[in-house]
């Protein structure tokens, strides 16, 4: 088992390079399998372990993949398998993402419920009534499994009940080889969508209205691989915009997109950090004691329940009371007993975080439950009196590549360390 240890009080300083979105990746690799013939060619892959787990999905479904040196090749020759593996399956709740694709090629998937992040109930009941809207029939066997299957997929007008991400992308990938035209009303927006609309779209499929809460499918007999580069990750930017302010550092974020982080920047902006815009990215600095905020999490463009975690530590070192009411997830508060025995103070009430600011944080050893609470912690650890050591760290490396790396490069004192 791995931890970090991290020795508070660095001012961050240098250049830090962001890397692509792991959210676009993983929806992107699991289309990676449309194409009959061919190689898909993905540039900037991030090396995550959420990227590793698909890779060997893609691997046990019978595709060939490589990944190496930031590129994925996807070989699309001939596989038939449509079962995705239970002991993959269980480490992340984006292997429901091969769904839409793996019915939309054999129209018939088997699957189970998928693992993932402990933060709430995720439950997969509007993928599953989704793909009934195309057509398809889901059956429960041995009480673990879902058979979903389809003689021909037929396109329709589905209305979301909420404008799900994964359940908006499932659509997409399989819409887009169904009979006729689809209609996604109430879709989410995303930056993400975005990216694997126009992916798909690169392939060959006929989309509209992506980024936008309707979208507008017409299918197509057959797409072809491509050379696709992802967008950068806007929570990995977000949170090394935390890590530089806080530390009251000055860094430079190369390859940072501010266009697709527009809310979550206006509130840092509020709260005290200095982030600009330059020729080679963003340079991010803070001098100021950092003022409270009150935040509301809600689909995009709303702030973004991923960057909830990260900017409720900020807020435990503002001058004054913050409150931030998380809406898209259940229980997504996985820092904040971790954060108490660093020396903040939260409390929860219902969904809803008060935070009165303290002076500062002080070390502690705290445990990663989930990828952004492990990456709160992870900047907690960096502006703490003394010593930080966090175990569970391999949820951060599920969704931040190379941490320690990154950090190290900047400034920041911490290692980790095998047990
Ligand atoms: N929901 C249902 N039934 C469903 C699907 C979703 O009730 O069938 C509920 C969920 O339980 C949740 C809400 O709808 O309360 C939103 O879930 P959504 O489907 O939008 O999220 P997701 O697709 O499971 C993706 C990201 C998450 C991110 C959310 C929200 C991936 C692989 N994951 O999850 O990312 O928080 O959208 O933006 O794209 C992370 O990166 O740390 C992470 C958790």
């Amino acid at each position: 088992m791995e931890k970090m240890i991290v020795q508070g009080g660095r001012s961050l300083q240098g250049v830090n390079k962001i890397s692509r979105e792991k959210n676009s990746a993983l929806p992107i690799m699991a289309t990676s399998l449309l194409p009959s013939e061919g190689k898909t060619e993905l540039q900037n892959v991030p090396r995550v372990s959420d990227v590793d787990t698909i890779a060997e999905i893609l691997r046990k479904l019978g595709l060939r993949v490589e990944l190496s040196g930031g590129r994925a090749l996807i070989g699309n020759g001939f596989f038939e398998s449509h079962m995705v593996p239970l002991v993959e399956s269980k480490k992340m709740r984006a292997s429901s993402l091969l769904a839409g694709p793996l019915l939309a090629k054999f129209g018939r998937v088997m699957m189970t419920e998928p693992g993932g992040c402990v933060i709430g109930n995720r439950p997969i009941d509007m993928h599953l009534e989704a793909l009934k809207g195309l057509g398809a029939k889901v059956e429960k066997v041995d009480n673990q499994y879902f058979r979903i299957e389809a003689s021909f997929l037929k396109g329709n007008r589905i209305h979301l009940l909420f404008p799900s991400v994964g359940v908006t992308e499932n659509l997409l990938m399989a819409s887009c080889l169904a009979r006729g035209h689809t209609i996604i009303e109430n879709a989410a927006r995303e930056p993400e969508i975005v990216d694997l609309a126009n992916f798909l779209i690169a392939m060959g499929a006929k989309i509209k209205g992506h980024g936008s809460s309707v979208v507008r499918i017409d299918g197509v007999k057959g797409l072809e691989s491509v050379k696709y580069s992802i967008i950068p990750d806007r929570i990995e930017t977000g949170t090394y915009i935390v890590a530089a302010a806080i530390t009251h550092g000055d860094v430079l974020l190369r390859d940072a997109d501010l266009e697709i982080l527009q809310t979550e920047v206006s509130k840092l902006l509020e709260a005290g950090c200095e982030i600009r815009r330059c020729d080679e990215g963003v340079r991010v600095a803070s001098r100021r004691v950092f003022s409270p905020a009150n935040i509301v999490t809600e689909v995009y463009p709303g702030f973004s329940t991923d960057m909830q975690p990260i900017m409720t530590t900020l807020c435990s070192i503002a001058d004054g009371q913050s409150r931030i009411k998380e809406t898209i997830f259940e229980r997504r508060f996985n820092n904040v007993p971790e954060l108490r025995k660093m020396g903040a103070e939260i409390s929860i009430l219902d969904d809803t975080l008060a935070i009165k600011g303290v002076k500062r944080l002080n070390g502690a050893e705290v445990e990663a439950l989930d990828i952004r609470s492990g990456a709160s912690l992870l900047l907690a650890g960096l502006i703490a009196e003394g010593e930080t050591s966090i175990s569970g760290v391999d949820k951060i490396y599920r969704g931040y590549e190379d941490p320690v790396l990154k950090l190290k490069n900047v400034g920041a004192e911490l290692h980790s360390l095998d047990q």
